[in-house]
């Protein structure tokens, strides 16, 4: 077993990388071993599984390895325990952290908000990838870093702006099918330790389960 690992990734703070990486995690958690490696100092994942009640466990795993400058390393001891470690990446990427783990990332996703200036904001990430991508391609590493962005917080019957399709056509990043709209029950998820799969809640639950296959119809 060598788990894939999927980041998520964007120096945009609040675009919902900690929301995506625990809803995908508890999705995949459904099937597979999987574990939340928490790369933000902030520790909000960490404190999301931990707000979990004790006789209903948020339903994997979750390490910190925030404030770690070598995190590809440590993450090996591991990659033959998970099929899918799903870590969140901390906003800025002037962090050792995002470059680190794009070394070994097989995924990075991109959550973004479709306005115009959050997209001209997600800009650096994209320029690091291609810093990264070169860096793997200088040291050999021939396993692939896929890429999507995934849209998040879509309002229903607010269309995208002219401005923000644009921006979002020019950047180059294949954009995932399912869409994540914005809805109360992922803020409530958090206080309670859950995701969306454990909740009555179905439109959520399935957004998040569009998601999870597409991801892993990345790797099949
Ligand atoms: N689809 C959504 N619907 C409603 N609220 C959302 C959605 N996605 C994220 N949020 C809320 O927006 C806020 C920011 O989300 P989140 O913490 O996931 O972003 P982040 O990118 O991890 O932020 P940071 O950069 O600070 O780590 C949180 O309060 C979260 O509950
Ligand atoms: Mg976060």
């Amino acid at each position: 077993m060598t788990a894939k690992i999927i980041a998520l990734t964007n120096q945009k703070g609040g675009c919902g990388k900690t929301t995506l990486a625990m809803n995908l995690a508890g999705s995949l958690a459904a099937k597979y071993k999987v574990l939340v490696i928490d790369g933000d100092p902030q520790g909000t994942a960490t404190r999301w599984a931990s707000n979990a009640d004790e006789n209903d466990e948020f339903p994997c795993a979750v390490v910190s390895l925030s404030g770690s400058e070598r995190p590809h390393k440590e993450i090996t001891k591991f990659v033959d325990v998970y099929d899918f470690i799903i870590v969140d990446c901390p906003p800025s990427v002037n962090n050792r952290f995002n470059d680190s783990i794009l070394l070994v990332a097989d995924l990075a996703i991109i959550p973004v908000v479709p306005s115009p200036a959050d997209l001209y904001a997600t800009v650096g990430i994209k320029d690091l990838i291609a810093e990264v991508s070169e860096i793997r391609e200088d040291r050999g590493i021939t396993e692939k870093l896929h890429t999507r962005l995934v849209l998040n917080m879509c309002q229903r019957g607010v269309s995208m702006s002219g401005e923000a399709s644009e921006a979002l056509a020019a950047f180059g990043i294949t954009k995932c099918n399912a869409q994540i709209h914005l809805r109360t029950i992922y803020r409530q998820t958090i206080l309670a330790g859950k995701t969306v799969i454990n909740t009555k809640d179905e439109k959520a639950q399935s957004e998040i389960v569009r998601l999870t296959k597409e991801v892993i119809a990345i790797f099949n």
